[in-house]
């Protein structure tokens, strides 16, 4: 396994790749790996005849009041975890690198995709998100790229990008993988204290029951939300960010249940914001 710093020679190995013939499959992650990144990684390695890892907490998609600096870093654990899935390249660069001074492009998906939901408690999110993948599209000139439906808006907002700017690159979606409680994985739950840990089930119970209802025949957003918001407000602990359900597609609010819907949430347990979501076509 190759594991690169600088810019000009991970696009160097990927353009010889490209040049040879080989598919390349890419996932950009933040690091601090867990079986949800490796559910990507492997699925790109059973797609592709190569591929590349991208390790780098992005600072341009963390506000000024956010955990930027606290945001959990094991660069060795990530490396083993890599190798052990038979990642061909590791690219980590250092942020100076890849933010040089007088740097002063954001790429911007506009409308609601990004305006509600997480853009809306999190106003720099997606403009610091689609800024970095392009950036790090055009350094791994990947073929396909690996996405989680954990961060289901991020996922719409990568394709939109990628289909807008005729990117040419074919975005996969690759389900949740969860704790054996139900709970999403994310690096983020490293913040909780056991307390936290056992209150923040809720999160994921909510959206069981957001799923359930909807099986039962429930037509109504405005139910599911409420059956929703009910399973959180059960745990003291939990404070509720928002609760939505909306158009899978566009991320645009419905008056009633159909096609293709997605139920998202985002919840503080302590000072940690989870989020979770399901995706149902009815
Ligand atoms: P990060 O949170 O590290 O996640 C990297 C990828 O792993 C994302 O596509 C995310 O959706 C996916 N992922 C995280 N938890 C998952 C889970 N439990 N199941 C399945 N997939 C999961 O998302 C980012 O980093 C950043 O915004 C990034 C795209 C790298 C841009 O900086």
């Amino acid at each position: 396994m190759e594991i690169a710093r600088e810019i000009p020679s991970t696009r160097a190995l990927a353009r010889q790749w490209r040049g040879a013939g080989h598919s390349v499959g890419f996932v950009p992650t933040m690091g601090y790996l867990h079986e949800g990144h490796l559910s990507l990684i492997e699925r790109s390695v059973a797609e592709n005849d190569k591929t590349i890892v991208s390790i780098f907490v992005n600072p341009t998609q963390f506000g000024p009041t956010e955990d930027l600096e606290a945001y959990p870093r094991d660069l060795q654990a990530d490396l083993a975890i890599c190798e052990s899935a038979r990642t061909d390249l590791v690219f980590c660069p250092a942020a100076g690198d890849m933010y040089r001074p007088g740097s002063s492009t954001f790429v911007e998906v506009g409308g609601p995709l990004s305006a509600g939901l997480c853009g809306a408690s999190r106003p720099d999110l997606f403009r610091g998100v689609a800024t970095v993948v392009t950036k790090l599209f055009n350094i791994a000139l990947p073929t396909r790229a690996y996405f989680g439906q954990k961060d289901a808006q991020q996922l719409a907002v990568i394709k939109r990008m990628a289909e807008d700017l005729d990117m040419g690159i074919e975005i996969v979606g690759c389900p949740t993988v969860r704790e054996v409680d139900g709970l999403a994985k994310s690096s983020r739950n490293s913040y909780l204290t056991p307390e936290q840990r056992a209150a923040a089930r809720v999160v994921s119970r909510a959206v069981f029951e957001g799923e359930r209802c909807i099986a039962a025949g429930e037509r109504s957003p405005g139910q599911i939300v409420d059956a929703m918001r009910k399973a959180i407000e059960a745990e003291p602990l939990a404070r509720i960010d928002y609760i939505e359900v909306v158009n899978a597609h566009t991320m645009e609010k419905l008056d009633r249940i159909e096609g293709r819907v997605l139920g998202a949430l985002a919840v503080f347990v302590g000072s940690t914001r989870l989020i979770d979501n399901f995706i149902l076509e009815v």
